[in-house]
């Protein structure tokens, strides 16, 4: 006899999930509790359809490895469908507005999820005009402002290393050097006006060129002011490696050359020794942990001993995208 699976609590049941600023930190702790308790029942192989013959829409903008299969497996064990749809092959290619988008994508299913991360100014824009006119919840799986659901995963692996109360430790949230592409700016900003709310101190380093969004860095100082934790800027690597206990070292573009990614590529150039490695990794606690939202360009943003080395928890954070994917999946649908 299959046993019965808990009831989840429906505080958020029908809500959108855009950016973390728009869930309380009651909500966010239901999304980590539940994530966690997912993350169990997934190990143990027990099943847990939560979502039985449900339908959600993953829309994508941009390429993914993680986002995209973290939420196409987390609703097949949830008993749901994801349909993937990618923005190239489907009418919006030939303008087919949001508004029109999110009428009809709802009246099909139960979820609509959209990647849109690429051009600054436009990604959160679209979403929440989708989820205007959409009648079921919204999915952020990266816009130009944040990545809801990585720094969701980054949060439940900080605190499987060190707890739940953070209070008082370290977070460096860097610029690296990467020659791959300009990525996107919304995992540093998710990063920093997250943590800021869940008791870490946080660091952000960059070159002059790289700073980040006005309304992510405002909020990011109010939530420190409020919270009583710190928030401050530096711009070298070193200064925010001394003493952290998690470092999160990553490459992002300039925000006003996203149209333009040759001068981008030629600016970056000067920093290639913004790079992650042991010499670096010294400066930081003993204990400390090296994260990254992956893809890594290995060998430019951290080298391999580093990525591959006893501090890395890469693999870790990168696995609970599904369980953060699939709390909020079920949690919302
Ligand atoms: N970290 C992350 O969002 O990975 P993908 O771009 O592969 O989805």
């Amino acid at each position: 006899m299959p046993t019965k699976l808990p009831t989840l609590p429906n505080t958020v049941r029908g809500k959108d999930y855009i950016e973390t600023r728009d869930w309380s930190v009651k909500e966010i702790e239901l999304a980590l509790t539940t994530a966690g308790d997912l993350k169990k029942l997934f190990r143990k192989g027990k099943p847990h359809r939560y979502l039985p013959d449900k339908t959600i829409f993953l829309f994508f903008f941009d390429k993914s490895t993680r986002t995209r299969n973290s939420f196409e497996a987390g609703a097949t064990q949830l008993g749901a469908h994801a349909h993937f749809i990618s923005a190239e092959t489907s009418q919006v290619a030939h303008g087919e507005s949001p508004k029109d988008m999110g009428i009809i994508l709802s009246s099909y299913g139960h979820a609509i999820a959209i990647r849109h991360d690429l051009v600054p100014g436009e990604g959160n824009k679209y979403m929440r005009e989708v989820a205007q006119y959409a009648k079921v919840p919204l999915f952020n799986m990266q816009c130009d402002i944040d990545h809801p659901f990585q720094t969701l995963a980054d949060l439940m692996t900080i605190r499987e290393e060190f707890g739940k109360n953070l209070r008082g430790l370290k977070i460096d949230v860097s610029w690296a050097y990467a020659p791959s592409y300009a990525k996107p700016m919304s995992v540093p900003q998710g990063l920093i006006t997250l943590m800021t709310r869940f008791g870490l101190d946080v660091t952000l380093a960059h070159p002059p060129e790289y700073t980040l969004m006005k309304g992510p860095m405002e909020y990011a100082h109010r939530m420190a002011e409020q919270n009583g934790t710190k928030f401050q800027v530096v711009d070298n690597m070193e200064d925010a490696f001394k003493n952290a206990d998690i470092v999160y070292p990553k490459s992002w573009g300039i925000e006003s050359l996203f149209h333009n990614p040759q001068e981008a590529l030629e600016i970056s150039k000067k920093y290639k020794h913004w790079i992650c490695d042991e010499e670096k990794m010294k400066l930081a606690k003993k204990h400390a942990i090296y994260m990254h939202c992956l893809p890594a360009d290995r060998g430019y943003e951290v080298t391999d001993t580093v990525i591959d080395g006893a501090h890395s928890r890469v693999f870790p954070e990168a696995e609970n995208r599904l369980h953060t994917a699939k709390a909020v999946m079920a949690l919302t649908m």
